[in-house]
Formats: C-alpha cells, structure tokens, sequence
C-alpha cells in the first residue's frame, strides 16, 4: 500500500503519523519504506537522530517527479509511506498522484479545518486522473475530553472525504521519541500513543488494503 500523508498546513502531524504508521508496518516485518518529499527533510533528520539499526528505510524525494521516478525506487517494497510538504503545491500534486491512499491529518481546531479546503481540492483535481484514488481523514492531536476534540469530526463532515474512526491524542511520547528518532511503540513500549497508531493503521488496512 501507498500511504500519502498530506496537508499543505505545517504542524498537523505529517511527519510524525508519517514515521509512526512505517514503524507499525515495519514491525510486523514488511519492507517500508519512507520517502520524505518535504524540501524540509524533517523525516530525515528523524533517521538521522537514531540510535542503532533502522527501523525502514528512508529516502529524501521533495520533487514533483515523486510519481513518476516511484516505480523505480520503491521497488521492492511491501509498503511505502509519502511524508508530505508543507505549501508546495507541484509537490504535494505528484505525491498525491503517487499515492493508493491520501491521508489527511487535521487537528481540532476551525483554522484546520478551514485549511483543509486546500488539500481537499488538490485530491479532487488528482482524482480526475486517479479513478481510484481513496483519502480519508485522520484527527490528530486531540485533546481528550473537550467538545472541540468532539465537534471536529462534525465540521468534517462538510467534505467529501471519510474521517477514519480511529484518532490520535495529544501526547508528549510524540515529541520525545521523534528527539530521538525513536517510533513511539520503541519509547513508550506499547503504550497507548502507540496504540493508536495501530488503530490507525489497522483501518487504513482494512478500509483501503
Ligand atoms: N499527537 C501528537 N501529540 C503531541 N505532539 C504532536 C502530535 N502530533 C504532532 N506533534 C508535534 O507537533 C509538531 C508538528 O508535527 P509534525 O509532525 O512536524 O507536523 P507536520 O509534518 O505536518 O509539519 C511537532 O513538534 C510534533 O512533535
Ligand atoms: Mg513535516
């Protein structure tokens, strides 16, 4: 499967939800790999803030060849994940162009979900091209217990795209595994971050597999 995190936004969650599903995929033993398409390289700098062995591969691709050149590097692999880039619109074309599955992390706040007009429409536009092309929403950074956490997935609902069911708290585990360049389930063994990346991956796998 080819799972392009994208939202033009900058700190929904991109490239933490990117790093977090590799590592969940790549611990039941498929071969991952990461393709940071941020001119940024925060994806990068993730790998290279690592200790030890890899957990997947990860490769810097910010070009907007990302769907043409795909075939040829990701050959080989059983899953590859897009981490996308902020503004770039020619970018964020190619990697949606790339994808099976657009992921689009939103956080609960209006100013999101304002902005995600934005991305909406570059998967619409894409779609044209891609009959088969599937997107879907994902919340990222909730905060447990509070009527915009809940409110959000109403104010979705204004799009056409899904909102998968499962969603991802607000948690300092995020900040401090990435420090060092660490998957949650690594610093935080099993813990609940780490469960609900699993949630999410697990729907994205059954919905969209
Ligand atoms: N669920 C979360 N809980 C806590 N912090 C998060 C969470 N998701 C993202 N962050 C933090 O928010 C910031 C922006 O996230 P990032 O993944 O870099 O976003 P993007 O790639 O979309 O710009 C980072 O400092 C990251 O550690
Ligand atoms: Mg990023």
């Amino acid at each position: 499967m080819i799972i392009g995190v994208l939202n033009q936004k900058g700190g929904v969650g991109k490239t933490t939800l990117s790093v977090n599903i590799a590592a969940s995929l790549a611990r039941t033993g498929k071969r991952v790999l990461l393709i940071d398409a941020d001119p940024q390289g925060s994806a990068l700098d993730w790998a290279a803030a690592r200790e030890g062995d890899p957990l997947f591969a990860v490769v810097g691709l910010p070009k907007p060849s990302i769907h043409k050149e795909l075939s040829l590097v990701g050959e080989g692999y059983d899953h590859i994940v897009i981490d996308g880039p902020p503004r770039v619109t020619d970018l964020a074309r190619s990697a949606i162009m790339a994808s099976d599955v657009v992921l689009v992390p939103v956080q609960p706040s209006p100013y999101d979900i304002w902005a995600a007009d934005e991305v909406v429409k570059l998967i619409q536009e894409a779609s044209v091209f891609k009959e088969n092309l599937k997107s879907v929403f994902v919340i990222n950074r909730k905060i447990a217990n509070t009527a915009i956490g809940r409110d959000v997935r109403e104010a979705l609902e204004a799009y056409d795209l899904p909102t998968l069911e499962a969603s991802v708290v607000q948690r300092v585990v995020f900040a401090e595994a990435a420090a060092v360049g660490k998957a949650v389930y690594e610093q935080d063994r099993d813990g609940v971050a780490s469960q609900e990346i699993e949630a999410v991956v697990s729907e994205l796998q059954e919905c969209f597999a």
